[in-house]
């Protein structure tokens, strides 16, 4: 997230601290793949089942508030005319529309956060996530985790650290990596996709605005490509069968970074993250788990799958479903107050008709008893 941050925006990823990015992203991130009863059967999106939407709602507002106040910090930099170095991608992003200006539905602001904010989305925890599982499935298959580690003493020892350079030669990392991509691939749903128009698809009709999603999990364990789909094999890259088969998008058997044009546009600096942080990782530890016990591979619900068993990461899951009932509690409590206030109103109406209608009848008895009076008079003169 650092990388990412520092590359688009400037900042730092500053977890724990005051100015805190990393947990409002994290959050975000969560809700991003959060299913919402409306999204499925929008009839009912109004009742927001569990209070999401006003969640989301929420946290988007931060979030807006949060890159309004980078954007500002930018133009302000500029505005004091530092414009000598364009040091990320927001800077270029505010030179470019200075320059060319932008044509469209939005206003310039409006582009210049939301592209940044889609590549910060893309990018903040999908590498790390990766690393987890790639370590993970290391951790649980130590005869993989010996093979790379062996690699890496032949080709580039113990005296110097691994670079850039040396990842060409480091074919069983590649192999390591791939099968971590197949296996757990961190946005394993992609970015949604809606239909245009309507159309046809092996006989069934889907109508326009229908919502895709394409389930890479279920794809990368296909049993009739793979053999043993859900073992962790990285030779099966060394094999003849698959070692062709790359990830960046044209065999669809493996799209970790989705497919087409609407794929994934960080996947080189991604990969080459992964390789060189994995590299050097395996170069400088040596890795094992508390009593040898295996790690524990649930993951979680979300759009990044992310591990379910991270330090800290179920107290956090307990706090949130806290937080959420206690919210709904709050709110089924309001309902009770207005309703009980509402019904207190209707007595107090009904009361006062009451009271309306007996004053009424009053009046009414008193007329007839004045009218008998008069008549009475009239008849005694
Ligand atoms: C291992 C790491 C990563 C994985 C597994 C990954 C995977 C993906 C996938 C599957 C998609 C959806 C593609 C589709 O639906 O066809 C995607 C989209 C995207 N990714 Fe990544 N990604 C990774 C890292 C990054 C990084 C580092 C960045 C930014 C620097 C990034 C930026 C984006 C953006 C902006 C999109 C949205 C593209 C669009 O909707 O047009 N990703 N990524």
């Amino acid at each position: 997230m650092n990388i990412v941050l520092r590359t688009v925006a400037g900042k730092r990823c500053t977890t724990g601290a005051v100015d805190n990015h990393s947990e409002l992203i994290k959050e975000w991130f969560h809700y991003l793949g959060r299913f919402v009863v409306g999204d499925a059967f929008p009839f009912l999106g109004w009742l927001d089942l569990g209070g999401h939407q006003k969640t989301m709602k929420e946290l988007a507002l931060e979030l807006d508030s949060m890159v309004t106040k980078w954007l500002d910090e930018h133009r302000k930099k500029r505005a004091h005319g530092d414009t000598t170095t364009e040091t990320d991608f927001m800077d270029v992003m505010i030179s470019v529309t200075e320059a060319n200006g932008l044509v469209g539905d939005y206003d310039t602001d409006t582009i210049i956060k939301a592209t940044c904010m889609t590549l910060v989305a893309g990018g903040a925890d999908t590498t790390s996530v990766m690393l987890t599982w790639a370590l993970s499935l290391l951790l649980n298959n130590r005869d993989p985790l010996r093979k790379a580690q062996e690699e890496l003493d032949t080709h580039v020892g113990k005296d110097r650290q691994v670079n850039e350079s040396d990842l060409i030669n480091l074919v069983y990392l590649e192999a390591v990596v791939k099968e971590a991509l197949r296996l757990y691939p961190a946005a394993f749903l992609g970015s949604p996709r809606a239909f245009s128009e309507d159309c046809t698809i092996a006989g069934y009709h889907v109508p326009k605005g229908t919502w895709l999603f394409i389930n890479m999990w279920k794809l990368h364990r296909d049993p009739n490509i793979w053999s043993d789909p859900c073992e962790f094999r990285p030779e099966r890259f060394l094999n003849p069968n698959h070692k062709e088969v790359d990830v960046k998008g044209t065999d669809f058997e493996l799209i970790p970074f989705g497919a087409g044009r609407k794929s994934c546009p960080g996947t080189r600096i991604a990969l080459q993250m992964l390789h060189i942080v994995l590299a050097t990782l395996l170069q400088n530890f040596e890795m094992s788990t508390p009593n040898g016990a295996p790690v524990d591979m649930t993951a979680s619900v979300g759009l990044t799958n992310d591990k379910a068993t991270l330090p800290g990461y179920q107290e956090k899951e307990k706090e949130k479903e806290k937080k959420e009932e206690e919210e709904e509690e709050q709110k089924q409590k309001k309902k009770q107050q207005k309703e009980q206030k509402e019904k207190e109103k209707e007595k107090e109406k009904q009361k006062q008709q009451q009271k309306q209608q007996q004053k009424q009848q009053e009046q009414e008895l008193e007329k007839e008893k004045e009218k008998e009076k008069e008549q009475q008079k009239e008849k005694e003169k």
